[in-house]
């Protein structure tokens, strides 16, 4: 198994190391990370997570000296766990982080079978099998949660790998005690998997209020604690993941895992409105898309002028912008491994100033004049899970990741409790066919041999003078960054606090359907605004999601953290 390294950062990075060559002293000692000392410079350290446990077990890596990645490393473990729906090692992710005052990105996404290929949801007709890349072993990529969170804590982390595993293998031996929203998702996705799958053998016991357990999946974290992500990638559990796969017909081979690659890519980075955002880059839609949107609405600040936050004009301007940025992604955004992803270009303000020339500031500009690919007319599975993570010692982790939908493609490795991916969705199924709209998309994110799904996931950090002023993301598809966006305003534009900012309605459009404003369950556009709003010209769709914001705001020497109240996230400010 090799690690690649492809940031700017390259020269003091380890880069194509043999995992099995590193694993025994690691395993073994801190890394030499540790002995190089940092002075606090934070009155405490924060995390804002998705669920109670994990939080804890970010607190008891702190008091053991543990950092940012230490406690990330911890947390994701940890909600892989007792965050079943969302949190994983049988999916994937990014992580933004910002150490000892530089900025760095982990990508470790699934990637497609060796065997994959473009047409494999396709019927003999070339018509796409409705479902087959969303549930069962055929929707699964190659995880890398695993071997990402190794790398990090290989790289950065301060504790041993054994500390870091600790706590979720408690959790996973021991139990944990169910929350209702976690038995509901899981009553709702038993009957989405129709029986078709094997989730009721491993979560029907799951119920609210009682010790739910899981022997399997505490065996397979000791192994990993004990052996390294080599367990995961080439050991018995590698053995277990693939036995699964044949078994289910489906392409993942042991050689998958072996030569599954997690990857140190440059972030995207801008200067927006006195502060550099550090995000993620391609096979990251998010990044881009995000800082899109910041620079455009700077751009547009005169007719923002003196309009209210959430006003039906601001829903047109913001809508107007976001048809253009969800224009871009349809068109540019795929793995760029495989694909020359013009992020510079469309990160530039020269390029943005001609598209923000092209806002109607008075009505929907026409969908069809504005888009130049597919759009995203493909819903898009809402359901990943982000934590923020700040240390005393001023360093950061924005990390997202997803097994995409909920519990992801229903099937469990049996003998190990690993609940599995269905990322194959986030692939085009049948790019290059003519749209609603008779135009044709773009190849970027067809599906090829070891290529990774195009993703919204936007782990994101701000730094100012060179410190961490804001760590934030949250899960929600296409609906990520547009989020995130939303909540950047209300800080910095409408200066709220922190805690409103996440709390106040989001609203979303991306291009396809024509002229649609989504709302979310949690504060619904309806009565006065909704007339007005579609008075303007735009049609209103309910979702049945409203996002989960976590969120960390330095301001001084002393964290804030804000966990969505839409979720059940929890915060922690540890001194
Ligand atoms: N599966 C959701 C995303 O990657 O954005």
């Amino acid at each position: 198994m090799k690690l690649v390294d492809r940031t700017k950062n390259s020269a003091a990075a380890v880069a194509l190391l043999s995992l099995s060559t590193l694993s025994a002293g690691f395993l073994e000692a801190s890394p030499a990370f540790a002995r190089d000392a940092q002075q606090p410079v934070l009155t405490a350290s924060a995390v804002a997570v998705a669920d109670k446990y994990a939080a804890d077990a970010a607190e008891q890596i702190f008091k053991e000296g543990g950092n940012a990645v230490d406690a990330a490393v911890a947390i994701a473990f940890s909600l892989a766990v007792t965050y079943p729906e969302a949190g994983n090692i049988g999916g994937g992710g990014f992580m933004t982080l910002y150490v000892k005052g530089k900025p760095y990105f982990l990508d470790y996404r699934e990637r497609a079978p060796l065997a994959a290929t473009r047409t494999m949801y396709q019927d003999d007709k070339g018509n796409v099998i409705p479902g087959k890349s969303l549930y069962g072993w055929d929707a699964v990529g190659v995880p890398g949660t695993v071997e990402g969170m190794w790398e990090a804590q290989r790289r950065f982390g301060k504790l041993k790998w054994k500390q870091v595993l600790a706590p979720a293998i408690q959790y996973a031996r021991d139990g944990f005690v169910v929350d209702e929203q976690l038995a509901k998702r899981g009553e709702e996705a038993s009957k989405e998997f129709g029986g078709k799958t094997n989730f009721d053998q491993y979560f029907s016991e799951m119920k609210a209020g009682t010790t739910f357990r899981q022997p399997d999946l505490a065996a397979v974290l000791t192994r990993i604690a004990n052996d390294g992500a080599k367990d995961f990638y080439d050991g018995k559990t590698a053995d277990l993941i693939a036995a699964a796969m044949k078994q289910g017909g489906a392409l993942i081979t042991k050689r998958d895992l072996q030569e599954y690659k997690a990857v140190w890519r440059q972030p995207v980075e801008a200067s927006w409105n006195g502060y550099e955002i550090i995000t993620a880059p391609p096979p990251s839609s998010g990044g881009v898309g995000l800082v899109q949107l910041l620079k455009m609405k700077a751009m547009l600040a005169p007719q923002f002028k003196d309009v209210p936050l959430n006003s039906p004009q601001y829903i047109h301007l913001i809508a107007e912008i976001e048809k253009r940025v969800f224009a871009d992604r349809a068109q540019y955004l795929g793995d760029p491994d495989f694909y020359k992803v013009p992020v510079a270009q469309l990160t530039d303000d020269a390029y943005l100033a001609k598209r923000v020339a092209e806002v109607d500031p008075d009505k929907p500009s026409d969908t069809k004049s504005v888009q130049p690919g597919l759009g995203t007319s493909m819903p898009e599975k809402a359901e990943t899970t982000h934590f923020s993570v700040v240390d005393k010692w001023g360093n950061a982790v924005s990390n997202t990741y997803t097994i995409n939908g909920y519990f992801g493609s229903g099937e469990v490795v049996p003998g190990a409790g690993i609940v599995l991916n269905d990322e194959m969705d986030d692939f085009s199924s049948k790019p290059g066919v003519p749209n609603m709209f008779g135009v044709v998309g773009s190849d970027a994110n067809a599906i090829a041999p070891k290529k990774r799904p195009l993703s919204s996931m936007t782990p994101t950090i701000l730094t100012k003078d060179g410190k961490v002023a804001l760590v934030i993301g949250t899960p929600g598809g296409s609906r990520i960054f547009t989020s995130i966006f939303q909540v950047i305003n209300n800080i910095y534009d409408f200066k709220m606090p922190l805690k409103d900012a996440v709390a106040a309605m989001r609203f979303h459009h991306q291009l396809l359907p024509p002229n649609t404003i989504f709302w979310e369950p949690y504060q619904p556009i309806n009565g006065d605004l909704a007339k007005q709003v579609e008075a303007k010209g735009y049609v209103l769709k309910g979702q049945d999601f409203s996002g989960d914001i976590q969120a960390i705001r330095i301001d001084g020497d002393t964290p804030e953290a804000v966990a969505d109240p839409r979720g059940r996230g929890v915060t922690r400010v540890i001194q």
